[in-house]
């Protein structure tokens, strides 16, 4: 499954990614693939990778359009749809891409991330977002057997759903942050997934400190897409990670693993640029 947080800045992406990256590869059977999908780098950093990493930045969409033997004008929905890039990339048998942009950081578990600014970006040539942009074409056409994750720790706010990656998760998990503003963007956050990509979602409530917190959020939220409420305090719970996989495992036995084919038609005018 593949699987991406997004949530207010502060909210706990970062931090429930790795709680689940690395419950995930306590089980040696699960095969891992951690993406840091925010340019601060902080997933990166909790996993203790270090800084030899080859990041996509902004030179990896050559080596794909090799890899998926595309041109210069190959659109990202002609790309994901074509049964032919079906299954082009893969974590246990890591293909050219994947093995170049990704970094061994445990037997079970590789990572990879999109980079500080490029110096495109910081001339202006390039908007940021451009970094991460292709995974929009590689979490589509990615093999992902019964035991292999992918866990998207993505960027604050809205920008994250903005890009289209998500159109490649199987959910994304919003993180509340319970606060009013943490609802708040956890709302703008949901809306555009619902009503703009029709992709599923799921909320977890961090940092709960006092149950009056919660009178907020069950006014403004569907209770049915909220998954659990962690509390305010050192150490997050094993428990806490399990419920996400559970939660997300239900979802596709009951649903199909239909990750993209609803919302990828959105980008068909995008190019692979
Ligand atoms: N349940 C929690 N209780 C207390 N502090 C938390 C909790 N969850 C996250 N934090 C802290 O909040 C801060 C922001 O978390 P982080 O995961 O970096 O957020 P994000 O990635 O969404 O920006 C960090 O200092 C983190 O340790
Ligand atoms: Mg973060």
């Amino acid at each position: 499954m593949i699987i991406g947080f997004l949530g207010k800045g502060g909210s706990g992406k970062s931090t429930l990614s790795t709680k689940v990256i690395n419950f995930l590869s306590q089980n040696k059977n699960n095969i891992i693939l951690a993406i840091d999908a925010d340019y601060n780098m902080d997933l990166l950093h909790n996993l203790e990778a270090g800084d030899d990493l080859q990041f996509l930045g902004d030179d990896a969409k050559f080596l794909m359009k090799i890899v998926l033997d595309v041109d210069e004008k190959a659109m990202y929905a002609d790309i994901v749809l074509d049964k032919n890039n079906a299954n082009k990339f893969s974590i246990s048998q890591p293909d050219e891409f994947t093995e170049k942009h990704s970094k061994k950081i445990k037997e079970n578990l590789r990572l990879m991330a999109v980079g500080p600014h490029s110096d495109n970006v910081l001339n202006g040539k390039m908007c940021s977002h451009g970094l991460g942009a292709l995974l929009k074409a590689y979490l589509p056409l990615l093999r992902i057997d019964k035991n292999e994750y992918v866990i998207v720790d993505e960027k604050a706010g809205v920008d994250s759903v903005g890009t289209g990656i998500p159109s490649g998760f199987n959910m994304s998990i919003i993180v509340v942050e319970a606060t009013v503003y943490g609802v708040k963007a956890a709302k703008q956050i949901s809306n555009l997934l619902e009503n703009h990509y029709h992709l599923p979602y799921a909320y977890i409530i961090n940092k709960v400190k006092v149950d009056s917190d919660l009178d907020i959020i069950k006014k403004e939220l569907d209770e049915k897409h909220i998954i659990d409420y962690i509390p305010f305090g050192e150490n997050i719970d094993d428990i806490y990670a399990e419920k996400i996989i559970i939660h997300v495992q239900k979802y596709i036995k009951e649903n199909g693993d239909n990750r993209y084919t609803q919302s990828i038609l959105k980008f068909k005018n995008n190019m692979l640029t």
